[in-house]
This record gives C-alpha cells, structure tokens and sequence, in this order.
C-alpha cells in the first residue's frame, strides 16, 4: 500500500504534452496502486504569480475536467481544491518555522525569478514550504512529477526528516519523487517543445473545427507532393507516433519514404487519430464542462476524505509542538 500524490498547476487548459508527458503517466500510477491517489490543483500556488478570479476558475475546471476525461478513478481517487483545505495553509506555517532562510534563496524557481526582485512576493519565495505541506500533510508516499520539481521535493524530504529528527518521533513520512527523467519531448506546431508559453500547443479538447485549424497549422518542409519526405524530421509525423499504435506508425513510415503523399494528407490522418484516440474524453471532457456541478461533488466529496487524513496529520505534529489536538 503506498499512496501516491501529485499537485496540478491550475495555468490555463491542459494540452496534448500535458496528457502524454503527465496527466496519463500518473493516473497509469496511480492505477498500479490500491491506495486512494490524491490529485489536487494547487489553486494556492497560482495566487503566487495570477490573482484574477475568472480566469483561476475557468483553468480549474477546465483542468479538473481534464484529468476526469482522461479517465481519473473516482470511485478510489481524489481530485480536490488545495484551497479546501484549511489544514494545509496552517502546516505551511509550521513548516515554515523549520525552514531554513539559505535553503529558499538556493531555490531554483525563486532564483530564476529573483533577477527581477520587485516582481517577487513573499508567496513566491515560500512556494516550497507550501509544497511540503502539500505532500507531508497526507502521508505521501510517491509523489510523480517533472524534472523541474525535483528540488522542490528535496526540500520536502529535508523538511520531513528534520522534523522528524528534532522530535526524535517519526511525525512524517518522507516521500518518494517519482521524476519523469526522460521526459518525453511533445513538440508543438512549430516543432520546439510544445508550451503554451510559445503558443504552439495542441489541445485536443477543443472542439473539431479549431483542432483541425491547428493541425493543419503545423509546420512542415518544402518538400513537394511526389517526393518521397524523412519521417523522422517531420512534426506531423512525430506527433502521429505519439498517438497512434506502432504498426499504425509503420505504415505512415512507408507512405512518406514512397513520395506521392503530402503533408496535408498526413495532418489530415494526424487529425483524425486524435479525434479516434480521445474519442471517449473528448465526450467526458464535454460532459464535465458542461456539468460543473458533477465538478463540484467531486470536489467537495474529496475534500472530505482529504480532510480525514490531514487533521490525523496535522494533530501528530500540533502535539509535538505543544498544541491541543483539533
Ligand atoms: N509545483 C508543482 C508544479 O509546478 C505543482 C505542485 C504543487 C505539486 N504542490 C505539489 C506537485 C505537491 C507535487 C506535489 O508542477
């Protein structure tokens, strides 16, 4: 029994590298365990750069719908609020008085954006100690994310033992990054790294007339219709293996190496295996968007069992620093 956790960012709707690089891999893990996996979207970590309330509610169900679509057990896991969880801003704070001052500076993501220090809030500086309350207030035990969050986890672990050594007690459970090393590169339409900072992604929940614009938007060689074209330097092509079987792939292979297919033959074959691929959550991701309210009994049902363990959590470490139990 291991229980496996993951924060979402809520930054606008997720895309095809989401699906593929992240979304499916952790509802795979979370599938290989019996454990209930929490999911949530981590709403309060948003607040640390966005602070416009449309548009944080607008990403949070898109997302939310998102990983329903994509087939999220809900009958076994949890997808909630962080902000629902009143327990996790406290432990924040008692995490916080742990938290050595040198090991937030160090911090990349606080680093990075610390060359513009006007801009920089204390939230931001605080994102990790946030993090860890996120993680240690559950008793995860794996918790999957990208390389870039791999420090952030450091953090946690360090913070977990730390406070498990001052009080000689085993309060927290020091929890197991489970890092996508080899993530997988999705490229986007114009070929770099699929992003929706350079605004080349793919969102195969939109709806068939822009996602076929889209598709039809990537960008390929020169290369006339007769020619025979290299599969391999192709964007079409690439995004196609990702989402077709691999005999399906071959048989692309083949028709580009014998010439007389173009790229719009391709994208066209391209559209219409996203379209069959997400057949099934592009239906439920429609159902959801339409049907908030399903949304919310998700939200506040997993709210509720969140709860149950965080207060049992959170009261190991209130009585170890002197507190009442709640
Ligand atoms: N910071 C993570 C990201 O940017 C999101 C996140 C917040 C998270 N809290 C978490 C991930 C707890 C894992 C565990 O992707």
């Amino acid at each position: 029994m291991a229980r496996v956790l993951t924060g979402i960012q809520s930054s606008g709707e997720p895309h095809l590298g989401n699906l593929l690089g992240a979304i499916l891999p952790a509802l795979e893990l979370a599938e290989q365990h019996q454990e209930s996996a929490f999911f949530f979207i981590a709403d309060l970590h948003s607040l640390t750069s966005r602070k416009d309330a449309q548009s944080l509610q607008k990403s949070t169900y898109e997302v939310a719908a998102a990983w329903l679509a994509c087939g999220l057990n809900t009958e076994k896991d949890l997808l909630y609020r962080q902000s629902d969880i009143p327990e996790v801003t406290e432990l924040m704070w008692y995490l916080a008085c742990f938290t050595p001052y040198g090991q937030l500076k160090k911090a990349h993501a606080f680093k990075e954006k610390s060359k513009n220090l006007g801009q920089v809030n204390a939230g931001l500086f605080t994102y990790p100690v946030l993090m860890a309350a996120d993680i240690l207030l559950y008793d995860a035990e794996i918790v999957p994310v990208g390389k870039d969050q791999k420090q952030h986890l450091e953090i946690t672990r360090d913070l977990a033992s730390r406070i498990n050594h001052f009080f000689n007690e085993s309060i927290f459970i020091i929890p197991e990054p489970h890092i996508r090393e080899q993530v997988m590169t999705i490229p986007g339409i114009d070929g770099r790294k699929m992003s929706k900072t350079y605004n080349n992604y793919i969102n195969v929940f939109w709806d068939e007339q822009r996602l076929r614009k889209q598709v039809f938007r990537i960008v390929t060689a020169p290369t006339p219709l007769e020619a025979p074209k290299d599969p391999d330097k192709c964007t079409v092509f690439h995004l196609y293996s990702l989402v077709a079987t691999a005999e399906e792939t071959e048989e692309l292979r083949k028709k580009y190496l014998n010439g007389g297919f173009g790229f719009k033959d391709a994208k066209e074959l391209l559209f219409g295996k996203i379209l069959e691929r997400f057949k099934e959550a592009r239906e439920k991701y429609r159902y959801f968007i339409e049907n908030p309210k399903e949304i919310d009994k998700i939200f506040q049902q997993s709210a509720e069992r969140a709860r149950e363990v965080a207060v049992k959590v959170l009261n190991r470490l209130r009585k170890a620093l002197g507190f009442p139990p709640r």
